[in-house]
């Protein structure tokens, strides 16, 4: 998408590579909205980190961070040597895995760039068919994002008003986004409509990356508290719920999303109001047979005991003065201790469909559809 630098709007990924140095490119988010800036990790494990400590998150947008960190750590490998490389591309492999496990789309993307390796055979035609893997994974995302638009975009009508939870947006993908490709492909289409930015505690992906996403690109939008909606939506101020997900399980249509997702679904059932779900093909698990299973990260207690931000008077916008280097504010009683579950399972009977690059489907009807959403079982 576009982003206003200097003055300018200039077309930029969340996530790229650059071959010359054999880095990985990622918007730094954790600095969003305050300042915009793009990191490069030099080597996988790097990249892993950048991956766990969320310079870059989204579903979508740590699969191709992943796709890329295991070329980046395949490109790495000096030597001959195919069992000696086929090693260490496991352990770059599991390293990227393991930084943050409740997303399929990871797995799925490296698994991918894998499978195009194994046609190599020497280690640098390995090495050069996983760069070629991984831009083609980052490309496709692209395009199924934009597929995801065209779908979704008739869900959309003039005057609506469209509740979002988290970040499912372009920051979230390698562009365009999945929860708000519908809405950029309606606005292209001269609808005007309002969008709801659930803040998302405890890292508020709502307020800050939703919320700028939407502001540059001129979309009506509020941030709520996350406890905000119920209310809202008993008023009959939310005609629609659209969100991401981390983990669809093609068997069963449960959704693990950013937590919280859930009791947005359940108020939107409890209100008659159609509940969303937006995926790329590589957010489908297809061998998980119950939500139950899924890997839900558990993350550090400070996320709920405290806040990141940077210093502002309430009601006034931030002086230019202010550092963009956000500063951590304790919130709770110091001597507490938190629990901070970072998703949530979501279960078909309170999703209304799912929103796919080849069409919407119920959720139950993932699995009947398997073949035309990739299942390669
Ligand atoms: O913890 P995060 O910020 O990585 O969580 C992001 C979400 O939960 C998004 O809704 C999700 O990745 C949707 S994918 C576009």
């Amino acid at each position: 998408m576009n982003v206003l630098i200097r003055g300018r709007a200039r077309p930029v990924r969340t996530v790229s590579f650059d071959p010359a140095t054999n880095a990985v490119r990622l918007i730094e988010q954790r600095l969003l909205p305050h300042a915009f800036r793009i990191v490069a990790t030099r080597d996988f494990r790097e990249t892993a980190r950048a991956i766990r400590d969320m310079v870059v998150r989204g579903a979508p947008a740590i699969a191709a961070t992943a796709a890329y960190g295991l070329a980046q750590g395949a490109r790495a490998f000096r030597g001959r040597n195919l069992a000696a490389f086929e090693r260490h591309l496991e352990r770059v492999f599991q390293t990227l895995k393991a930084a943050r496990p409740t997303a399929v789309d990871p797995v799925n993307a490296m698994r991918q760039v894998r499978e195009a390796m194994a046609a190599g055979r020497s280690v640098a035609e390995r090495q050069a068919l996983a760069l070629e893997a991984a831009e083609r994974f980052a490309n496709r995302s692209v395009e199924e994002c934009r597929a995801i638009g065209r779908h979704g975009a008739p869900l959309i009508r003039d005057g609506m008003r469209i509740l979002t939870h988290c970040n499912a947006g372009w920051l979230a993908c390698v562009d365009v986004g999945t929860a708000t490709a519908p809405l950029y492909a309606a606005q292209a289409q001269g609808r005007r409509f309002h969008v709801f930015c659930d803040e998302t505690r405890p890292r508020c992906q709502g307020a800050t990356l939703t919320a700028w996403e939407l502001a540059q690109q001129g979309i009506s939008h509020e941030i709520i508290a996350d406890n905000a909606a119920g209310h809202l939506m008993a008023r009959g101020e939310i005609d629609l719920v659209i969100v991401g997900s981390d983990r669809t399980l093609g068997r069963t249509g449960e959704v693990a999303n950013k937590i919280g997702t859930y009791t947005k679904a359940v108020l939107a059932h409890r209100h008659g109001i159609p509940f969303y779900v937006a995926i790329p093909l590589s957010t489908i698990d297809w061998e998980l047979r119950r939500g139950a299973d899924i890997p839900i990260e558990e993350r550090a207690a400070a996320e709920v005991l405290g806040a990141w931000g940077v210093v502002a008077s309430p009601g006034r916008p931030a002086r230019k003065a202010t550092p963009a280097q956000p500063v951590y504010v304790r919130v709770a009683n110091p001597a507490s201790k938190a629990r901070n579950p970072g998703f949530d399972v979501t279960p078909p009977e309170l999703i209304t469909g799912i929103i796919t690059p080849v069409g919407i489907f119920r959720p139950r009807e993932l699995w009947k559809h398997r073949h035309r959403l990739g299942y390669q079982g």
